[in-house]
Protein backbone atom coordinates (compact mmCIF):
# COMPACT_ATOMS: atom_id res chain seq x y z
CA UNK A 1 0.00 0.00 0.00
CA UNK A 2 2.55 2.57 1.10
CA UNK A 3 4.12 3.11 -2.23
CA UNK A 4 0.84 2.14 -4.33
CA UNK A 5 -0.37 6.00 -3.28
CA UNK A 6 -1.21 7.12 -6.45
CA UNK A 7 0.56 11.07 -7.39
CA UNK A 8 3.59 10.08 -7.25
CA UNK A 9 4.19 12.71 -9.79
CA UNK A 10 2.24 15.70 -8.00
CA UNK A 11 1.63 18.58 -9.71
CA UNK A 12 3.88 21.70 -9.59
CA UNK A 13 2.71 24.54 -7.58
CA UNK A 14 2.43 27.98 -9.63
CA UNK A 15 5.04 29.09 -7.31
CA UNK A 16 7.44 26.37 -7.90
CA UNK A 17 9.14 27.60 -11.11
CA UNK A 18 12.41 27.47 -11.27
CA UNK A 19 15.12 30.27 -10.95
CA UNK A 20 12.48 33.04 -9.41
CA UNK A 21 13.30 34.78 -6.95
CA UNK A 22 11.09 36.24 -4.09
CA UNK A 23 11.68 38.35 -1.36
CA UNK A 24 9.46 38.80 1.92
CA UNK A 25 9.34 42.47 3.25
CA UNK A 26 9.13 43.84 6.74
CA UNK A 27 5.35 44.01 6.85
CA UNK A 28 5.25 40.33 6.19
CA UNK A 29 7.86 39.27 8.58
CA UNK A 30 5.85 40.82 11.27
CA UNK A 31 2.51 39.24 10.24
CA UNK A 32 4.64 35.77 9.95
CA UNK A 33 5.91 36.50 13.82
CA UNK A 34 1.84 37.57 14.61
CA UNK A 35 1.23 34.28 13.08
CA UNK A 36 3.74 31.76 15.29
CA UNK A 37 2.64 34.29 18.29
CA UNK A 38 -1.00 33.58 17.78
CA UNK A 39 -0.94 29.60 16.89
CA UNK A 40 -2.56 28.16 19.37
CA UNK A 41 -3.52 24.18 20.69
CA UNK A 42 -7.08 24.59 20.24
CA UNK A 43 -9.18 22.15 22.38
CA UNK A 44 -12.63 24.76 22.13
CA UNK A 45 -14.24 24.63 19.08
CA UNK A 46 -17.15 26.53 17.68
CA UNK A 47 -19.43 23.88 16.04
CA UNK A 48 -19.96 25.27 12.43
CA UNK A 49 -18.39 23.14 9.96
CA UNK A 50 -15.21 24.40 7.81
CA UNK A 51 -15.74 25.29 4.12
CA UNK A 52 -15.97 22.83 1.95
CA UNK A 53 -12.29 21.42 0.58
CA UNK A 54 -10.87 22.99 3.82
CA UNK A 55 -8.40 20.32 4.81
CA UNK A 56 -7.68 19.13 1.30
CA UNK A 57 -6.35 23.16 0.92
CA UNK A 58 -4.18 22.46 3.75
CA UNK A 59 -2.69 19.24 2.79
CA UNK A 60 -2.16 20.02 0.24
CA UNK A 61 0.15 23.36 1.59
CA UNK A 62 1.47 20.48 4.00
CA UNK A 63 3.17 18.71 1.28
CA UNK A 64 5.32 21.58 0.84
CA UNK A 65 7.42 20.74 4.08
CA UNK A 66 10.46 19.35 4.37
CA UNK A 67 11.14 15.41 4.16
CA UNK A 68 14.00 13.25 4.71
CA UNK A 69 15.60 12.69 1.10
CA UNK A 70 12.24 14.60 0.12
CA UNK A 71 10.50 11.18 0.86
CA UNK A 72 7.41 12.71 1.64
CA UNK A 73 5.99 9.93 3.91
CA UNK A 74 2.95 11.86 5.72
CA UNK A 75 -0.17 9.85 5.06
CA UNK A 76 -3.21 11.91 6.17
CA UNK A 77 -6.45 10.34 7.05
CA UNK A 78 -9.34 12.33 6.73
CA UNK A 79 -12.00 11.00 9.60
CA UNK A 80 -15.32 11.88 8.89
CA UNK A 81 -17.36 8.50 9.65
CA UNK A 82 -19.17 8.63 12.72
CA UNK A 83 -18.14 5.20 14.19
CA UNK A 84 -14.93 5.03 13.55
CA UNK A 85 -15.04 9.30 15.46
CA UNK A 86 -16.81 7.52 18.11
CA UNK A 87 -13.81 4.47 18.38
CA UNK A 88 -11.14 7.22 18.93
CA UNK A 89 -13.10 9.48 21.53
CA UNK A 90 -13.88 6.62 23.35
CA UNK A 91 -9.81 5.55 23.28
CA UNK A 92 -9.04 9.00 24.44
CA UNK A 93 -11.75 8.20 27.41
CA UNK A 94 -10.03 5.08 28.16
CA UNK A 95 -6.28 6.58 27.93
CA UNK A 96 -7.11 9.48 29.27
CA UNK A 97 -8.31 8.35 32.58
CA UNK A 98 -5.29 5.80 32.66
CA UNK A 99 -2.76 9.08 32.37
CA UNK A 100 -5.17 10.77 35.67
CA UNK A 101 -4.42 7.80 37.27
CA UNK A 102 -1.04 8.19 36.54
CA UNK A 103 -0.80 11.39 37.55
CA UNK A 104 1.34 12.32 41.30
CA UNK A 105 -1.02 12.78 44.00
CA UNK A 106 -0.51 16.84 43.96
CA UNK A 107 -1.23 17.06 40.15
CA UNK A 108 -3.87 14.96 39.95
CA UNK A 109 -7.03 17.16 40.98
CA UNK A 110 -5.70 19.81 38.25
CA UNK A 111 -5.03 17.06 35.16
CA UNK A 112 -8.13 16.60 35.76
CA UNK A 113 -9.03 19.71 35.16
CA UNK A 114 -7.53 20.03 31.78
CA UNK A 115 -9.39 19.55 28.85
CA UNK A 116 -7.26 17.67 26.15
CA UNK A 117 -9.28 17.36 23.28
CA UNK A 118 -11.80 18.59 21.42
CA UNK A 119 -13.25 15.67 19.89
CA UNK A 120 -16.68 15.83 20.27
CA UNK A 121 -16.88 19.69 18.96
CA UNK A 122 -14.34 19.72 16.47
CA UNK A 123 -16.25 19.97 13.19
CA UNK A 124 -13.04 18.34 11.19
CA UNK A 125 -10.77 15.07 12.18
CA UNK A 126 -7.81 14.44 10.45
CA UNK A 127 -4.75 11.52 11.84
CA UNK A 128 -1.31 11.99 10.45
CA UNK A 129 0.60 8.68 9.88
CA UNK A 130 4.60 7.86 8.36
CA UNK A 131 5.07 5.53 5.95
CA UNK A 132 7.76 3.55 6.91
CA UNK A 133 7.73 1.57 3.94
CA UNK A 134 7.75 3.88 1.81
CA UNK A 135 10.35 4.05 -1.05
CA UNK A 136 10.33 7.64 -2.12
CA UNK A 137 13.58 9.05 -1.60
CA UNK A 138 15.44 5.94 -1.73
CA UNK A 139 16.67 5.77 1.60
CA UNK A 140 18.38 9.09 1.64
CA UNK A 141 19.35 10.41 4.87
CA UNK A 142 17.76 7.69 6.41
CA UNK A 143 20.47 5.13 6.95
CA UNK A 144 21.69 5.55 10.72
CA UNK A 145 18.40 7.93 11.35
CA UNK A 146 15.69 6.01 10.40
CA UNK A 147 13.52 7.79 12.47
CA UNK A 148 14.06 11.03 10.27
CA UNK A 149 10.53 9.46 8.30
CA UNK A 150 8.67 10.25 11.45
CA UNK A 151 10.14 13.72 11.48
CA UNK A 152 9.95 14.42 8.97
CA UNK A 153 5.36 13.62 9.04
CA UNK A 154 5.96 16.08 11.85
CA UNK A 155 7.09 19.29 9.74
CA UNK A 156 4.03 18.95 7.45
CA UNK A 157 1.81 18.39 10.86
CA UNK A 158 3.47 22.11 12.04
CA UNK A 159 3.22 23.15 8.22
CA UNK A 160 -0.79 23.05 8.24
CA UNK A 161 -0.76 24.13 11.86
CA UNK A 162 0.39 27.47 10.71
CA UNK A 163 -1.52 27.18 7.45
CA UNK A 164 -5.03 26.87 8.97
CA UNK A 165 -4.47 29.40 12.00
CA UNK A 166 -3.32 32.03 8.80
CA UNK A 167 -6.99 31.37 7.57
CA UNK A 168 -8.88 31.43 11.17
CA UNK A 169 -8.90 27.91 12.02
CA UNK A 170 -7.84 26.36 15.01
CA UNK A 171 -6.20 22.68 15.46
CA UNK A 172 -5.51 20.53 18.26
CA UNK A 173 -2.93 17.91 18.99
CA UNK A 174 -4.15 14.69 20.83
CA UNK A 175 -1.94 11.77 21.58
CA UNK A 176 -3.96 10.56 24.53
CA UNK A 177 -4.34 7.52 22.31
CA UNK A 178 -3.33 4.27 21.66
CA UNK A 179 -1.50 3.74 18.41
CA UNK A 180 -2.36 0.73 17.93
CA UNK A 181 -6.15 1.15 18.37
CA UNK A 182 -5.76 4.56 15.97
CA UNK A 183 -4.18 2.47 13.05
CA UNK A 184 -7.18 -0.56 13.59
CA UNK A 185 -10.02 2.43 13.75
CA UNK A 186 -8.47 3.77 10.31
CA UNK A 187 -8.19 0.41 8.78
CA UNK A 188 -4.78 1.87 7.91
CA UNK A 189 -1.70 -0.32 6.62
CA UNK A 190 0.98 -1.72 8.93
CA UNK A 191 3.63 0.00 7.86
CA UNK A 192 1.70 3.43 8.71
CA UNK A 193 3.53 5.15 11.96
CA UNK A 194 0.81 6.70 14.12
CA UNK A 195 2.27 10.43 14.36
CA UNK A 196 -1.07 12.49 15.78
CA UNK A 197 -4.90 12.45 15.40
CA UNK A 198 -5.86 15.97 15.21
CA UNK A 199 -9.05 18.13 15.60
CA UNK A 200 -9.67 21.29 13.37
CA UNK A 201 -12.64 23.77 13.32
CA UNK A 202 -12.71 27.66 14.53
CA UNK A 203 -11.67 28.63 17.74
CA UNK A 204 -13.77 29.83 20.40
CA UNK A 205 -11.52 32.41 21.63
CA UNK A 206 -7.87 33.62 20.02
CA UNK A 207 -4.86 33.62 22.72
CA UNK A 208 -1.45 34.22 22.96
CA UNK A 209 -0.83 32.26 25.85
CA UNK A 210 -0.97 28.47 25.87
CA UNK A 211 -4.51 27.40 27.35
CA UNK A 212 -1.82 25.06 30.01
CA UNK A 213 -0.15 28.09 30.74
CA UNK A 214 -3.52 29.48 31.42
CA UNK A 215 -3.94 26.51 33.55
CA UNK A 216 -1.22 27.00 35.55
CA UNK A 217 0.05 23.23 34.48
CA UNK A 218 3.07 24.78 32.69
CA UNK A 219 5.12 27.89 32.15
CA UNK A 220 6.86 28.63 29.40
CA UNK A 221 10.38 28.94 29.63
CA UNK A 222 12.82 31.52 28.19
CA UNK A 223 14.71 31.12 25.07
CA UNK A 224 17.87 32.25 26.25
CA UNK A 225 17.54 29.20 28.72
CA UNK A 226 17.33 26.41 25.71
CA UNK A 227 20.79 27.90 23.92
CA UNK A 228 23.93 26.73 24.97
CA UNK A 229 27.03 27.23 23.03
CA UNK A 230 30.05 24.88 22.77
C1 LIG B 1 3.56 16.19 19.94
C2 LIG B 1 2.45 16.95 20.62
C3 LIG B 1 1.44 16.26 21.24
C4 LIG B 1 0.41 16.96 21.90
N1 LIG B 1 -0.64 16.27 22.48
C5 LIG B 1 -1.65 16.95 23.06
C6 LIG B 1 -2.79 16.28 23.62
O1 LIG B 1 -2.93 15.07 23.58
N2 LIG B 1 -3.74 17.02 24.19
C7 LIG B 1 -3.66 18.39 24.27
O2 LIG B 1 -4.57 19.04 24.81
N3 LIG B 1 -2.61 19.05 23.73
C8 LIG B 1 -1.62 18.36 23.13
N4 LIG B 1 -0.57 19.04 22.56
C9 LIG B 1 -0.57 20.51 22.59
C10 LIG B 1 0.38 21.06 23.64
O3 LIG B 1 -0.16 20.89 24.91
C11 LIG B 1 0.61 22.54 23.32
O4 LIG B 1 1.25 22.63 22.09
C12 LIG B 1 1.43 23.24 24.39
O5 LIG B 1 0.74 23.25 25.61
C13 LIG B 1 1.73 24.67 23.98
O6 LIG B 1 0.55 25.35 23.65
P1 LIG B 1 0.35 26.04 22.25
O7 LIG B 1 0.43 24.97 21.20
O8 LIG B 1 -0.99 26.68 22.30
O9 LIG B 1 1.47 27.00 22.08
C14 LIG B 1 0.43 18.36 21.92
C15 LIG B 1 1.46 19.04 21.25
C16 LIG B 1 2.46 18.35 20.60
C17 LIG B 1 3.53 19.13 19.88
Amino acid sequence: MSSKLSGMSAPSHSSETAQQTVSFDHTFRRRLRDLLIWRRDVRRFRRDPLPEGTLNDLIELACLAPSVGLSQPWRFVIVDDAARRETIRHNFATCNAAALAAQERERAALYAQLKLAGLVEAPAHLAVFADRATAQGHGLGRHTMPEMIEYSAVTAVHTIWLAARAQGVGMGWVSILDPQVVAAALDVPPEWKFIGYFCLGYPQTDDTIPELQQSGWEQRRLPTSVIVRR
